[in-house]
């Protein structure tokens, strides 16, 4: 699934997103697991937050996305910041395809609960696999089961502000492990009203580990992706940091 017009949005109603503890974070642990330069490669960018402050690092970055509008904010974003050495690439990262190995792929803000199901998690999983240095680095986010049952439910959010109201209506569907996220937004400066809908999908950690093992790649850290501290019962999205299995052994 590929956003829609929402894309332009997104950093407007995301304003409570701290991406400068999250790239900290993964800065951490990305030493951690050995690497601290080289090329990064951030999957499913959306509107660059993390990809532009890589780049900022020292990193050679490569930022993916499928949706056309998220690349239009991207592309704006890089020519205001002249960050011309930031590559660009639309592409679905299920089928992912690159020129060389890349040492950090990065995956984060849910963007794995959103691929169509587990044959499209474990479709992502084994491209980064073959393309993965073989001492790089694996690191992405998924919202837990525990936040679709007990948190993501069926709420419904509004956010109103001064340029656009955005209403937010999610509907779970435990039998098929997914929530159908419907969003409108409500654009009081172009008088326009968008609506788009999709689906966010959830695992248990054990079908994760084991689409992992099955790309030949192993867990080395798993923490909590919000507190970045150990996972608990209630965790609501769990962070990996991955390796590939010979490395580890
Ligand atoms: C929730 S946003 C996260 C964006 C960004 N990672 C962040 O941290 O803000 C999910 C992103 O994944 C992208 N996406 C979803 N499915 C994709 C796919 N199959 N291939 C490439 N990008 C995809 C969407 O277009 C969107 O930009």
């Amino acid at each position: 699934m590929s956003y829609k017009e929402f894309s332009y949005f997104y950093d407007y109603f995301n304003y409570n997103a701290d991406y400068d503890k999250l790239f900290k974070n993964i800065i951490s642990l990305a030493k951690q697991g050995g690497v601290t330069n080289g090329i990064v490669c951030d999957l499913g960018c959306g509107t660059g937050e993390l990809a532009f402050r890589f780049n900022s690092a020292g990193f050679d970055v490569i930022a993916v996305d499928n949706s056309d509008e998220m690349l239009d904010v991207l592309f704006d974003k890089r020519d205001e910041i002249e960050a011309y050495n930031v590559q660009i690439l639309k592409q679905d990262i299920t089928q992912l395809d690159m020129f060389g190995t890349v040492d950090l792929f990065t995956c984060t803000f849910d963007t794995v609960n959103h691929l169509e199901g587990q044959r499209a998690v474990q479709k992502l999983f084994d491209r980064v696999s073959l393309f993965m240095d073989p001492d790089g680095v694996f690191i992405f986010d998924m919202n837990t089961r525990y936040k679709h049952i007990y948190v993501l439910k069926n709420e419904t959010f509004d956010f109103i502000d001064e340029e656009a109201d955005c209403h937010w209506q999610n509907t779970l569907y435990e039998s098929e492990n997914r929530t159908k996220i419907s969003i409108t937004i409500n654009d009081k400066h172009a008088g326009a009203v968008y609506s788009e809908e999709f689906f966010e999908y959830y695992y248990s950690l054990d079908t994760v580990l084991s689409m992992l093992e099955k790309a030949g790649l192993k867990v080395v850290k798993l923490i909590d992706g919000e507190s970045f501290k150990e996972v608990k019962e209630n965790t609501q999205r769990y962070m990996f940091m991955v390796k590939k299995e010979h490395n580890n052994g």
